[in-house]
């Protein structure tokens, strides 16, 4: 049988605080597939996600469908803002959540993981992270700071995580992002240069794809997921509505799954896919074809 075994494969999701967002469901997509997975997680949302783990309070989302538990590796704290922790502001460095968590930045990320377990001892990253200050600004009234802020943390931290983790991969190794069609349709009330920041992902996948590819012989792909009503998504603030639009307009008229985009994950990450790489994946119910609502 042709199945999706990722046995024996290490995992880092960064991106991941809660069980409601992509992150989550691909590192349980992941673990289902065999493989063993680790987290980066957000100093300011550490604590939180840290209590809701050891409190049981997402038990539920953890349990695996052979009736084991989903278990994280390790949980690494990390602010993708930051390539070193010198580059974090001192403000940043002291600040309580910061403190005391050691290098929280992507390279101190890649340290980190070669110290616990070797360099190449990496198979799969994944990219499931983005920020925008002013999200909810429309493009026209986001100032430069904000727009930087959302390109830097949400799609040059791709960059800079390639840079840093993909020589700590084996063979076959695969990295894999997300990102919305806002990149290249407008959507509005995506603002605050998240567009822009997700359209720089995408043509960023390209060039990594082959930058990596031949240095280190990784692949690098995005998967474009409809929209879902992440803890992250609700802070634009009209996500339902964008859910519902979506249901209601796309080919197969049904809201797009965690699980659909978690499944697409693994299927990307794993052998099967050696051949694609530089590719935007879909994963929205064919809204992306769709060139006019349908009426109801
Ligand atoms: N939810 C949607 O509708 C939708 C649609 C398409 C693409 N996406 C993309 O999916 C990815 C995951 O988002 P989600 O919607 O599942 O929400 P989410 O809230 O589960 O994930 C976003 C994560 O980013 C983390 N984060 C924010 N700033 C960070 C930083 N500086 N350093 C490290 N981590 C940071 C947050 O703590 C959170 O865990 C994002 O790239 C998002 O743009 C989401």
């Amino acid at each position: 049988m042709l199945k999706i075994d990722l046995t024996g494969r290490r995992a880092l999701v960064a991106g991941v605080a809660d069980d409601a967002g992509y992150g989550f469901a691909i590192a349980k997509a992941l673990a289902e597939a065999g493989a063993t997975v680790s987290v980066g997680t957000w100093p300011p949302a550490l604590n939180i996600f840290r209590n809701l783990l050891e409190r049981g309070k997402m038990n539920e989302s953890l349990r695996m469908a052979d009736g084991g538990t989903l278990a994280f590796e390790k949980i690494y704290p990390l602010d993708a803002a930051y390539d070193k922790l010198d580059d974090a502001p001192a403000d940043i460095r002291e600040n309580k959540r910061y403190k005391e968590l050691g290098d929280f930045s992507i390279e101190g990320l890649a340290r980190r993981i070669a110290e616990d377990f070797g360099s190449g001892s990496l198979d799969i990253v994944v990219h499931s992270l983005a920020n925008g200050p002013e999200v909810k600004k429309p493009l026209l009234e986001t100032s430069r700071a904000g727009y930087l802020a959302a390109v830097g943390i949400s799609a040059y931290s791709l960059t800079s995580m390639v840079r840093a983790l993909a020589p700590l991969t084996r063979p076959g190794g695969s990295f894999c992002s997300l990102t919305y069609m806002a990149s290249e349709r407008v959507i509005p009330g995506y603002g605050g240069g998240m567009s822009s920041a997700k359209a720089a992902l995408e043509s960023d996948t390209r060039v990594l794809a082959f930058e990596a590819g031949r240095k280190h012989g990784v692949r690098v792909n995005t998967i474009s997921a409809g929209p879902l009503a992440s803890r992250a998504a609700s802070a634009i603030g009209i996500i339902e509505k964008m859910v519902e639009y979506c249901r209601a307009n796309s080919a197969l008229p049904e809201a797009v799954t965690a699980e659909d985009v978690g499944h697409t994950a693994a299927f990307l990450a794993s052998p099967l896919a050696a051949g694609i790489t530089g590719a935007t994946v879909y994963v929205d119910k064919g809204y992306h074809s769709m060139g006019m609502a349908v009426p109801s």
